[in-house]
């Protein structure tokens, strides 16, 4: 069966891009399946380096089919932007580019909207990136939002779009400037639509490599995550599923990718946050701003409680660890391993955000093993203390790792 799914399982930028696009390889269609704009994927592959924020992280791996699946919600000039970017990086892209016509339309209205509900919120905020998602999944949930199939129907369009303004009480100038954004992208993007659930169904009974690609991170699923500082799409596995139209059946591989440390950007709850020496320390040398919108990404320790949670909930089979030479400079290396809340030790990780500002990390401390991480398919040729570290949060988790990512070069990855 060869349908493997790829997910984030902290709250995003795990390192999907650079794994994506070295995974790719060994597949013939790559998919987007859940998220928007809001997702920054790196790819460093020899001279070329794109950020996608729409297309699957595959664009720099020439054979590979690109699918934006049903569940994704798209900003129709972003996309449009985004592949001429890519047809400079590799010429004659556009063939190789589906996008599903049940995707969802991000409209200029809807991003207005996310940025105004954000500065409503006053010191409740959630730090979105402001790129229309929660609104455009809304109108989705609301059955008003307007799917990408809708391109074709040029008169359908202009009358289901005229209700949609009519329902949120938009202004005839703010509703000509979205029309205008609408009928523009026409010509561009509905000769890359299709009926993506039937053609990756097919692909899979003719036995093509499928590799699903996940955006954010379990922690910041809407259902499973650190609600209401989470995103508005189903991040873990159940969205990649319903956002592909596969059958869950297909799947054979689920790979978790985990940082070696944690970060988060936006507000809500971070128990092993570092706002000290260490986790600047992990900023700098990881480069930890977002490849979205550019804020500092706060910091912290590895949380194997939270990881161990997002493990469950994906069915992970197994581990990328990423990230790791930013902690070769680390005398000691700490792992949260159970949290202490209201005077008691728990080793669950609480959903209930509320619960979880409560919760202290309770620490185990490691022996750094302060060098370079080279690379090596040998297991016993690492260093003696890296190799424990790797051992650690296997057997914690329960869950083999199956490659380690050591620096953002597509080559920078150790496979066991
Ligand atoms: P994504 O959203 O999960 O795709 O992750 P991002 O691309 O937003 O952020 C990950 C950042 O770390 C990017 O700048 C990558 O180039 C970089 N990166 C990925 N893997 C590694 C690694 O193993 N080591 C280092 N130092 N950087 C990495
Ligand atoms: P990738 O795919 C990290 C966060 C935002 C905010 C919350 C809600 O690159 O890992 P939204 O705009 O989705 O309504 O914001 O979710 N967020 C991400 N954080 N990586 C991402 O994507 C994210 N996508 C959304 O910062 O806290
Ligand atoms: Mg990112």
């Amino acid at each position: 069966m060869p349908v493997a799914a790829l997910l984030g399982l902290q709250w995003g930028d795990e390192g999907k891009g650079k794994c994506t696009d070295y995974l790719a390889s060994g597949f013939d269609i790559v998919v987007r399946c859940q998220g928007g704009a809001n997702a920054g994927h790196s790819v460093e592959a020899g001279e070329n380096n794109m950020i996608t924020h729409l297309l699957p992280a595959a664009v720099l791996q020439k054979q590979v089919e690109l699918v934006i699946g049903n569940g994704v919600v798209i900003d129709l000039w972003e996309i449009i932007k985004e592949i001429n970017e890519a047809e400079n990086l590799s010429p004659g892209i556009k063939e190789r580019i589906k996008i599903s016509k049940n995707s969802h339309i991000v409209l200029p209205f809807h991003k207005y909207l996310d940025q105004k509900q954000e500065e409503n919120r006053k010191d409740s905020l959630i730090g979105t990136t402001g790129r229309g998602i929660g609104p455009c999944y809304s109108d989705k949930a609301l059955r008003i939002g307007i799917r990408a199939g809708l391109l074709f129907y040029e008169s359908v369009l202009t009358d289901f779009f005229s209700k949609f303004c009519d329902q949120h009480e938009i202004s005839s100038k703010d509703k000509d400037y979205n029309t205008a954004y609408l009928l523009g992208a026409i010509s561009e993007v509905s000769p890359l639509l299709i009926d993506s659930q039937n053609y990756l169904n097919r692909a899979f009974k003719e036995g093509k490599k499928i590799l699903l690609e996940g955006a954010q991170g379990a922690l910041l699923d809407i259902d499973h995550g650190t609600y209401p500082y989470v995103t508005s799409s189903n991040t873990t596995i159940g969205g990649l599923i319903s956002g592909s139209g596969l059958s869950p059946f297909s799947l054979d591989r689920v790979i978790g990718l985990v940082k070696a440390y944690t970060t988060r950007v936006g507000e809500g709850p971070f128990p092993t946050e570092d706002d000290g020496i260490s986790g600047q320390r992990m900023r700098a040398t990881g480069r930890e701003f977002g490849a979205t919108t550019g804020r500092p990404r706060k910091c912290g320790w590895l949380d194997l409680v939270a990881v161990k949670h997002a493990i469950e909930i994906n069915g992970v089979t197994e581990i990328i660890l990423t990230k790791v030479d930013v902690l070769s400079q680390f005398e000691k290396i700490y792992v949260a391993v159970k949290y202490s809340c209201k005077g008691e030790e728990i080793s669950y990780f609480p959903t209930l955000s509320e619960e979880l500002l409560e919760a202290k990390p309770v620490y185990i401390e490691l022996e750094g093993w302060e060098q370079e991480i080279r690379k090596t398919s040998n297991r016993n040729k690492l260093p003696a203390n890296f190799s424990k570290y790797l051992d650690f949060i296997e057997e914690y988790l329960d869950t083999p790792i199956a490659l380690v990512s050591y620096g953002p070069k597509r080559e920078e990855m150790i496979i066991f």
